[in-house]
């Protein structure tokens, strides 16, 4: 089970960070009869907008009667169930909170959806919650002025870090302060990225012996592959890749082994597609040298991988690392350097290159010579190379 689910707070006390907002929703609830029908719950990802809502319901003795994208596409089931349903209180159903949730991803509502929306909220007998990340579009400024705004904050680093000890402590694991601190300050105030980071963290090969480093950098890998498989595409993202301690070569692996635990049928297609484009440009760029194809290789990465999805993607999914590509990968890439070195070699003393190729134990000790290393012209790598080989 995923963490986020599993410790998704059930009362307004288990939810952190957020006081003003709860109180605020709380009054909305409280005066409702007198006030305004809508309130919008607005802030950045994983801060607990939907949280609320749900808590509001469930402290209030109330049911959630939730109007998804799809409610909001089809005018008639709109105009002929649920107007009806939200517009009478009868005598004997429940209490009801009626939440729109993300209302800022539901395109129905460019399509007539939104003057439906406007109606509901007129007539609604039922307190009405909206969430949103950003709800300052054009488009929803007659959706604004109807609604009470509630500003929710990204939470703390301190704070996430808390909420990420506590976990572990009801689950009886253990992970390395250094890599809390890590993982705390890269969710910059997204709880959900967090707690996830922490999941995977703590599931992993965990044999008591953790390596800080290796472990920091799946932190940034899967970090990244989360925003890319289960955000909506946005332009930030072409530049995501930037920020993982890994090469882009290497990245793409770890995209290629986990498109399919993502996505199905179309998308899978589509990312695919998008991956198999920019393997052309990875291609080009290592039989050209035309490296300012990588803007392309990782525009396909980021953005294409992340759009070749319908809509963001909730839940956890436990991403696998790409061993076995991966390891072959790596022995090519060494191989490719001992390749480039005997090349050179032969170049110069007009030996044939497989000779160089097999006697390069041999010849390598020749070779790390400054003065041969300058008269081959090698480069930084492959020096590093030649200095690891022993
Ligand atoms: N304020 C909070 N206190 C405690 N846990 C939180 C809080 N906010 C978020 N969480 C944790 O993060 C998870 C996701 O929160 P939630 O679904 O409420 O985010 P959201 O603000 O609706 O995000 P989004 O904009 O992506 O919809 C929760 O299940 C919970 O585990
Ligand atoms: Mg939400």
């Amino acid at each position: 089970m995923s963490w986020v689910e599993k410790y998704r707070p059930r009362k307004f006390v288990e939810i952190r960070g957020q006081n003003l907002a709860v109180e605020k929703v709380q009054n909305f609830i409280r005066n409702f009869k007198f006030g305004r029908k809508a309130i919008i719950l607005y802030g950045p990802p994983g801060t607990g907008k939907t949280t609320i809502a749900h808590v509001t319901a469930n402290e209030s003795g109330a049911e959630i009667f939730e109007l998804n994208a799809s409610d909001l596409r089809d005018a008639t089931k709109m105009q002929e169930v649920l107007r009806p349903a939200l517009e009478q209180k009868s005598l004997v159903s429940k209490w009801k909170i009626i939440l729109i949730d993300e209302v800022d991803g539901i395109s129905a509502l460019d399509r007539g959806g939104l003057s439906e929306l406007l109606y509901l909220i007129e007539k609604a007998q039922y307190p009405i919650i909206i969430t949103a990340n950003d709800i300052w579009d054009k488009k929803f400024s007659p959706l604004r002025s109807k609604s009470e705004l509630v500003q929710l904050k990204e939470i703390e680093y301190g704070m996430i870090k808390e909420i990420l000890i506590d976990i572990l402590r009801k689950e009886r694991k253990f992970v390395d302060i250094s890599i809390l601190t890590n993982i705390s300050l890269k969710a910059r105030g997204d709880i959900r990225a967090a707690i996830n980071d922490l999941q995977t963290i703590a599931y992993g090969d965990g044999k008591g012996e953790v390596q800080i480093e290796e472990r920091n950098k799946e932190v940034d890998i899967f970090h990244a592959l989360r925003s890319v498989f289960k955000e909506n595409p946005k332009n930030e993202m072409m530049t995501l890749f930037d920020s993982v301690n890994m090469s882009l070569d290497e990245i793409m692996l770890w995209i290629e082994e986990n498109i399919p635990a993502e996505y199905q049928k179309e998308e899978l297609m589509k990312a695919y597609d998008a991956l198999s484009r920019a393997d052309v440009f990875k291609g080009r760029i290592y039989k050209q040298q035309y490296w300012r194809f990588l803007i392309y290789q990782n525009i396909f990465l980021s953005y294409a991988v992340s759009a070749a999805k319908r809509e963001k993607k909730a839940g956890f999914t436990s991403y696998k690392k790409p061993t076995r590509i991966l390891k072959m990968w790596m022995n090519n890439q060494k191989n490719a350097m001992k390749k480039t070195i005997a090349q050179k070699y032969s170049n110069l003393t007009h030996i044939g290159e497989k000779r160089a190729m097999r006697d390069f134990p041999i010849i390598k000790n020749i070779i790390r010579n400054p003065d041969t290393i300058k008269e081959l012209r090698l480069n930084d790598e492959e020096v590093a190379y030649l200095e690891k080989e022993n």
